[in-house]
């Protein structure tokens, strides 16, 4: 079960990025209200609110119906009968893929850009509709030959190459939930997915393009599958950066093989409303990943609803582009799901921000006109600290919406983003929603809403939460406390693949009836919503959710280390940093085994090899004990101090109070932080 923190929730929560200004959020007086101009345009209105309220199954099944094409119409809207498990359009029938390529196809939508791929190193691809339904039934017929079946599951591991969206939607016409793995994530990350979905199929690429250079994926699948995963019969690899791989005969098969002769005609399955779309794993507060599962009528009603209103997408004109990897819900939701069924144009960039020069961004919204653009806050305050004159330099005037999603934006990014990006036209939109949620939740919609610099505002149509505080009792305006999810709404998980009780424990246990969305938040006095970061053991590093001891549990896997404590610290530009106290084994430390140098080192690598190079702590402190409570919980709260430079703060509950003084003590000869 989610354990709430020990600080009054009327604080701001132990995590929460106060080095960011939100501490001084109540006191934010800007308001940016649409222009007429853009009001006057926008495809969501305010009437929106009173409809759904009126009747909120209603207004989704109006929406189930106005958005997508249902093979078998629905006729009942939500059975909440047997909660926390919802089925939404249980009765109805349609095919994810066909509603995201197909119709678009049919209707006479076939010749207009799907993906504009930009590829790091410069090369592009333009896929149309039409191409994009030969590609996905190529695919389709490929995985299918490959013995795939409608309910089995497939393992993607891939850059954000066409490819991905391609295995994807190819997975969706066949019925075969697919659970992506983020490229960047290790073999052994990878190994425990794969083992959890017990997936029948891998696809992955020889490898991507990373900071100029190949960077191999083919390996780490080689490595997972040799710890044995008796589901996996077949690697499905795109050749991408023409790197030698190693072969495993009668499992391996290229992708311009199987998919490339496969015969463009495929006709896709039709599945219940609730059969499941994908599985897609995040942190939670225990060690292991939990496997979120998604199904398929209520997820696409709410990824296209939020897609178009939020964005106030026109899909003839608009070029959207979400920089998102599609190894997060980010790329699930809106770069394949959404976009797709609006019938949108994007741009799918492969590789970072500053390759090969710090302008890339903003060339690319320069190249394709995007007008549409949705990116994290940490990905701004990177930008802010590059400065304005890098994207000064390149024509940004088309844009005309700016979206922010995956961790509080402080005012001062979202000011930045608006004025240097925005040239102080744009409406910006701060959305928060999870992995669980499916979709976006909270958010101003533009045309409608006075924005506030770094709030996400108002529950969209549709939506019901509230702020709590520790007895379930909704804060008043001015208060804070937990957020919560008062109502059922379409894309909401299903469930934990394979754990339906840790389900019903993690979300829906904290507070009798409501869901518990693990963040913290405020309603200021007008009853506007402000995120203040996780209340659980949940870090969120550049917008990347990890948890504290899953890295935790990484560290004491290498043979050196005894114990150790991870933190989420406050960091300037990635929202938060992982620092890690640890405390080595005594024969480690009287056999001056290592220099200090030599285990911050090798244990950084350790982590990134368990997990992957993003959970890397950015500093190791080598301590001699750890801050515990009596019943031997880990105060993290105290460490959190040390790691942030604060007075430590009450140790009073403390087994033994020296221990803190001691850490200290350790500290004054620091261990070198290093970054990377
Ligand atoms: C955080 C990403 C503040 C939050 C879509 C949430 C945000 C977690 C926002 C989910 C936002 C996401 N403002 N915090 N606009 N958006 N978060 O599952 O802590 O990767 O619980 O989904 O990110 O992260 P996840």
């Amino acid at each position: 079960m989610t354990e709430p923190s020990a600080a009054p929730p009327t604080d701001a929560p132990p995590n929460s990025p106060g080095a960011h200004g939100l501490e001084n959020l109540l006191s934010e007086e800007r308001r940016f209200p649409p222009s007429s101009e853009f009001a006057a345009q926008a495809n969501a209105t305010a009437d929106a609110y009173a409809w759904a309220n009126a009747d909120r199954p209603g207004f989704w099944a109006d929406q189930a119906r106005d958005l997508l094409t249902w093979s078998t119409p629905f006729t009942q809207t939500l059975d909440w009968s047997d909660a926390p498990f919802a089925r939404w359009f249980a009765d109805g029938r349609l095919n994810a893929a066909y509603n995201a390529v197909d119709r678009h196809v049919e209707e006479g939508r076939g010749d207009r850009v799907a993906l504009h791929f930009e590829g790091e190193g410069g090369d592009t691809r333009t896929l149309t509709y039409a191409d994009l339904l030969r590609e996905v039934s190529r695919a389709a017929n490929a995985m299918t030959a490959l013995g795939v079946r409608t309910g089995d599951r497939v393992a993607i591991y891939l850059p954000l190459i066409p490819e991905a969206v391609v295995t994807m939607l190819a997975c969706a016409r066949i019925g075969a939930p697919h659970s992506v793995v983020f490229g960047g994530f290790s073999a052994e990350a990878l190994s425990s997915r794969i083992l959890d979905a017990e997936a029948k199929l891998v696809v992955t690429a020889d490898g991507g393009f990373r900071r100029g250079k190949p960077s191999a994926l083919k390996p780490a699948v080689d490595e997972a599958l040799a710890k044995g995963a008796p589901s996996v019969a077949h690697v499905l690899v795109v050749r991408r950066t023409g790197q030698p791989v190693e072969w495993t005969q009668g499992r391996d098969v290229w992708w311009h093989d199987a998919v490339e002769a496969a015969s463009p005609e495929h006709t896709p399955v039709d599945v219940d409303a609730e059969h499941p779309l994908f599985i897609l794993y995040t942190s939670g507060t225990t060690g292991k990943p939990k496997g979120i599962f998604h199904t398929t009528g209520g997820y696409l009603t709410q990824a296209a609803y939020t897609h178009l209103n939020v964005f106030d997408l026109k899909p003839e004109t608009d070029v959207y582009w979400c920089t998102a990897d599609v190894g997060w819900i980010t790329g699930h939701t809106y770069v394949v799901y959404g976009p797709l069924l609006n019938g949108a144009t994007q741009v799918i960039y492969e590789g970072t921000p500053d390759t090969p020069h710090r302008g890339r961004w903003w060339e690319i919204v320069q190249k394709y006109g995007v007008t549409i653009l949705y990116t994290a806050p940490t990905a701004i305050r990177t930008c802010m600290k590059w400065g304005a004159e890098i994207p000064g330099k390149f024509d940004l005037s088309s844009l005309r919406v700016l979206g922010s999603v995956g961790e509080p934006i402080n005012p001062e990014a979202w000011m930045w983003y608006r004025r240097v990006i925005g040239g102080d036209r744009t409406p910006v939109v701060d959305t928060w929603w999870q992995t669980e949620t499916g979709a976006i939740m909270i958010s101003p919609l533009p045309g409608v809403t006075a924005a506030k610099p770094g709030s996400a505002q108002v529950p969209l149509p549709g939506i019901a939460a509230d702020v709590v505080d520790d007895d379930a009792q909704p804060v008043p305006n001015g208060g804070g406390g937990y957020l919560v999810l008062t109502e059922p709404w379409p894309s909401m998980l299903r469930g934990i693949w394979g754990d339906p009780e840790r389900y019903k424990d993690t979300y829906w246990s904290r507070f009798a009836g409501l869901y518990f969305a693990g963040d913290g938040a405020k309603k200021d006095d007008d009853g506007d919503i402000w995120l203040l970061g996780r209340v659980d053991d949940v870090m969120n590093v550049s917008g990347h959710r990890l948890s504290t001891t899953e890295i935790e549990s990484a560290l004491v896997s290498h043979p050196w280390v005894a114990e150790a404590a991870v933190v989420g610290a406050t960091d300037e530009t990635t929202g938060q940093a992982v620092v890690a106290f640890v405390i080595l084994r005594s024969d480690v430390v009287e056999g001056n085994a290592a220099d200090a140098a030599t285990v911050q080192e090798t244990l950084r690598t350790h982590v990134a090899k368990e997990i992957g190079p993003i959970a890397k702590p950015r500093q190791i402190l080598v301590v001699a004990e750890l801050p515990k409570t009596r019943s031997g919980k880990i105060m993290r709260r105290l460490l959190r101090d040390v790691a942030e430079n604060r007075q430590v703060g009450d140790s009073t509950t403390l087994a033994d109070s020296s221990v803190m003084d001691l850490i200290a003590q350790g500290l004054a000869t620091p261990v070198a932080a290093s970054e990377d």
